[in-house]
């Protein structure tokens, strides 16, 4: 089965959202449709043969940065490497048009995430105390994308 790596469209935005509510409840970080707008954002897309988008990531490039505001995949297909090879595409991309790091925040107690980033060569960079609004405190990771 094939898949393919793409810039999303607004013909995504139900599946956008649907994997978006899955990954991170019913209260989303911010309206799918205005990430496609902007003009700063690079939303990507894993779109798989007979299964349709299965994950996605949102990338703000700021200055000479990228920021992942969001990564997710959908329920039924986790653990198939779609992340990871979705946040690599993303970087080898920002890599090469300038781009000389990337960082997140992330829960601590989100453990599937932090293993992945780790995994990727992110390092923890700071603390943000109670960053969410339940309290939690956010994981500030860093990815250099320039060697030296
Ligand atoms: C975090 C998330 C994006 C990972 O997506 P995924 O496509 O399942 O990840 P991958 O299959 O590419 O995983 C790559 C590696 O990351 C690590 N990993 C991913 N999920 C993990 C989990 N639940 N527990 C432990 N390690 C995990 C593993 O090292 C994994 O490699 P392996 O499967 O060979 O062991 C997914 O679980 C998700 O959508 N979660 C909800 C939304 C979210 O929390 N997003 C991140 C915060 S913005």
């Amino acid at each position: 089965m094939s898949a393919v790596i793409r810039a999303a469209s607004i013909e995504d935005l139900a599946a956008l959202s649907q994997i978006e509510v899955e990954g991170f409840g019913a209260q989303p970080h911010s309206s799918m449709a205005d990430e496609l707008a902007r003009s700063w954002a690079r939303v990507l897309v894993v779109d798989v043969e007979a299964r349709g988008v299965v994950a996605y990531v949102v990338a703000w490039r700021v200055a000479d940065e990228v920021e992942i505001i969001q990564v997710a995949t959908r329920n039924d297909a986790r653990r198939e490497g779609h992340a990871r090879r979705l946040l690599d595409h993303a970087f080898e991309e920002a890599r090469a048009q300038g781009f000389v790091r990337v960082l997140l925040e992330v829960r601590p107690s989100n453990v599937g995430a932090v293993t992945l980033y780790r995994a990727m060569g992110f390092t923890e960079l700071s603390r943000r105390e109670r960053y969410y609004d339940d309290g939690e405190d956010a994981l500030v990771m860093a990815l250099r994308l320039t060697r030296g």
